[in-house]
């Protein structure tokens, strides 16, 4: 059945991934050709329609950067202070680029433990940086080699290496393809590593680096598309938190100073996630984000309504989160008593949300591609927590107990993640001392899972698998094709394996 007459009829009961199956339908597609691309919002793209959730033991900068390196988005959690939180962004957004069009620039007078402790202050992985007057006239080029402690007393202009003596390139040469014209300087210059563009009066206008290229013609190579934004960095998004003060009331100089600061190093997109994300202070919180930052992509939710969807959307959020209960560490369901099985959940918010023009992001309870596939029949993007916490790129302590290795993953809700600062996500104050601060999530341990490139890999060549079968060549595709059937309990043994013992071989 198509998804209207299927959930038409089963409209009495809430279904979840494992109650219902796809039906295969003709191919004339291989999975290989298939094109997972996705569409946030009219400013962000996605080549692999999967964000890695804002939680304290999934993203932080190494997760952010490997998701878009992967084609998808990493979600900078907010359990940290909003300087830490503005520099794991800033680690991403300067992770690769191909022309760096605003590089990072010092001043002639500058001494180089001023240069020191921006790099330390910032968390930034490079240390070569061009010398600029203050028109941006290019002076030289201070190399990494001299950006050293024992240097700490001597001026940038004495340890820089002088203008004719740096290589550039003007701005006129790179028209048109900038990336070719930069392989082609490195190709001709072996031993350079960096490559200054400037304009007819000398001013700076961008850097390439050598790894830069190297990695982008690499990149070109294999079917893996980063996500990117308009000047080739990484895409990045961070949530905030729209905690009140003791009053009820958002600070809205401190919230949109926090967001404007985010927005400063690159940010893509910012997410307002609350449990409950049809409420007032939601709405008003994605009112005033909008209001300052017109063309900035929000993400907010979390809901599971055709009215919840409407109210997020006309609040002015371009991409809405639906789940609540489903995720693997969650307990609202247990503890609240609410919520409603996803696969639900995302049909009704999905055709309320091609009324809106917004889209929609399945946040939760996947646990293997097969959930992908099917929560991609009527979403535009999944979120995920559980699956992706055992990466080495998530935050976190490897532990070994009894001979095997895990990793610790926690829901928001849970108290140690309440203690931490995300009390405020569940309605709660962590200050809050007059009553027990109910939570509604557990603390677990995830089995390590060796890389993210390595699980993406198995997500996306499932997710492709998928739209084979349906005979679909892209999402959009994706969701007109799809027609399911509900599975029986004796159904949903039989898809597992059953009546073998499995032998396991190395996964990595
Ligand atoms: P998975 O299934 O991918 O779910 O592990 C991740 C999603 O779960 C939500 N989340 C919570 N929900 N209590 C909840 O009810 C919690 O403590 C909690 N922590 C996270 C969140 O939407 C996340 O993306």
């Amino acid at each position: 059945k198509t998804a209207d007459e299927f959930f038409r009829l089963h409209a009495d009961t809430a279904l979840t991934y494992d109650d219902v199956t796809l039906a295969t339908r003709h191919s004339a597609v291989l999975p290989r050709n298939t094109i997972t691309e996705t569409e946030l919002s009219p400013n962000l793209h996605l080549s692999l329609p999967i964000i890695s959730a804002d939680m304290d033991t999934v993203t932080e900068a190494p997760m952010a950067i490997a998701m878009a390196t992967n084609g998808g988005l990493g979600l900078i959690h907010y359990n940290m202070t909003e300087r830490e939180q503005i520099k794991q962004v800033a680690r991403v957004k300067n992770n690769i680029h191909g022309l760096i069009q605003d590089p990072i620039k010092i001043g002639p007078d500058a001494y180089i433990a001023d240069v020191l402790e921006i790099i330390e202050e910032k968390g930034y992985k490079f240390s070569t940086f061009p010398v600029v007057d203050d028109q941006g006239k290019l002076l030289g080029l201070l190399p990494g080699r001299v950006v050293k402690q024992r240097y700490r007393d001597r001026r940038v202009i004495e340890a820089m290496t002088p203008r004719a003596d740096v290589y550039t390139i003007s701005t006129a040469d790179i028209e048109g393809d900038p990336i070719a014209a930069a392989d082609k300087f490195f190709n001709e210059h072996l031993g350079i590593h960096k490559l200054l563009v400037v304009d007819p009066n000398d001013r700076l206008h961008g850097l390439f680096t050598l790894s830069d290229i190297e990695r982008i013609n690499d990149e070109q190579r294999t079917n893996v598309k980063p996500a990117r934004d308009r000047e080739f960095r990484l895409v990045c998004g961070a949530a905030v938190s729209a905690s009140r003060t003791n009053d009820g009331e958002l600070d809205r100089d401190r919230f949109i100073g926090h967001i404007g600061a985010l927005v400063d190093e690159g940010l893509d997109a910012v997410a307002i996630s609350t449990a409950h994300g049809h409420s007032e202070g939601v709405g008003q919180a994605i009112r005033m984000v909008r209001e300052a930052f017109a063309d900035l992509t929000i993400i907010a939710g979390n809901v599971t309504s055709a009215e919840g969807v409407a109210f997020l959307a006309e609040a002015g959020a371009n991409t809405i989160k639906v789940g609540q209960g489903p995720g693997s560490i969650c307990t609202t369901r247990i503890v609240a008593g609410v919520g409603i099985p996803q696969l639900t959940a995302l049909y009704v918010t999905t055709r309320a949300a091609t009324k809106y023009g917004v889209k929609i992001l399945a946040d939760g309870g996947i646990t293997k591609s097969g959930d992908i596939v099917k929560a991609l029949t009527l979403a535009d993007a999944v979120m995920c927590g559980g699956l992706l916490a055992g990466c080495r790129e998530a935050p976190g302590q490897i532990l070994e107990i009894d001979g095997k290795l895990y990793k610790q993953y926690r829901g928001m809700g849970s108290l140690e993640a309440m203690k931490a600062g995300s009390a405020a996500r569940y309605g709660h104050s962590k200050q809050d001392k007059n009553r027990k601060i109910a939570a509604e999530g557990i603390e677990a341990l995830k089995e390590v899972s060796g890389s993210l490139d390595s699980v993406l890999n198995q997500l996306a060549g499932g997710l492709q698998s998928g739209m084979g079968y349906l005979g679909a060549s892209n999402l959009a595709e994706h969701k007109e094709r799809a027609r399911y059937i509900r599975v029986s309990p004796a159904g949903q043994r039989e898809s597992s394996p059953h009546d073998v013992i499995e032998v396991k071989t190395n996964k990595d």
